[in-house]
């Protein structure tokens, strides 16, 4: 049996947890602070960029990496507030264990229940499940290199670990994947802004943007589908 990866709960500097892998020596978030850069990366850069641009009450997410499921309960907040319904869909290749979720504080941290960030953890796999009212999650235990996805998102949340960590997973295929997998105007968001990844993304055909990144990095970036001929 192949054996577990070791998994480290941290906290990092504004307060909210996030996990160290040692055989990779990478962490889940950024240590400045895991809430900050998702908040910064994902929420106001992807999620609020795209609502103040498509006034819809309705929008869908895909996201690669569960992981602790950060990105998912600050977004399920957000639906909230801007009365928005989220279809949220997920994948992650290694699930993590509930002992480790349960200790993790951003429910509190956030002032969302603990209830709710433990269903976003419990809810089944493989179908979508209605969360809150405004927000269903649908999470697929599979490789995104593998996985063959027959719908299409407004949003991409992209969160894989970093491109000198784990190469495979920022390949010219897979933005290609992610160019096929957005709506028109749909936006791809990631906390990475090496330049590789700028000109593949322009290569498929996203209008990129180089954005101030969180605390602790200089840039991320944003890639819109369908604009380049708009600008
Ligand atoms: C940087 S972490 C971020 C996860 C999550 N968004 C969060 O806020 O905790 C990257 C995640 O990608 C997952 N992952 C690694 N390889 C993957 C693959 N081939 N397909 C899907 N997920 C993968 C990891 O297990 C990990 O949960």
């Amino acid at each position: 049996m192949a054996k577990k990866r070791e998994i480290r709960l941290i906290i990092t500097e504004d307060g909210s947890h996030s996990l160290e892998v040692p055989e990779l020596d990478e962490t889940y978030h950024s240590s400045h602070g895991a809430i900050q850069e998702s908040n910064h990366v994902f929420i106001k850069n992807g999620l609020d960029y795209w609502a103040a641009q498509n006034q819809k009450k309705k929008l869908s997410i895909f996201e690669v990496g569960f992981g602790t499921g950060l990105n998912a309960l600050l977004t399920l907040q957000k639906g909230e507030q801007l009365n928005t319904k989220i279809d949220y869909t997920s994948i992650e290749l290694y699930p993590l264990d509930a002992e480790l979720t349960s200790k993790l504080n951003y429910a509190e941290q956030i002032g969302v229940e603990q209830a709710v960030f433990k269903q976003l953890h419990g809810c089944v796999w493989e179908e979508s499940i209605a969360i809150t009212s405004h927000f269903n999650l649908h999470k697929i235990k599979a490789s995104f290199q593998e996985v063959l996805i027959d719908t299409t998102f407004d949003i991409i949340y992209y969160d894989a670990f970093a491109p000198s960590k784990q190469p495979d997973m920022w390949k010219y295929k897979l933005m290609e994947k992610c160019f096929e997998m957005l709506n028109p105007n749909g936006v791809f968001v990631t906390y990475s802004a090496k330049g590789q990844l700028k000109r593949d993304l322009k290569q498929v055909g996203f209008m990129v943007e180089s954005l101030q990144g969180p605390p602790g990095k200089f840039e991320m970036v944003r890639a819109t589908k369908n604009m380049k001929n708009e600008v």
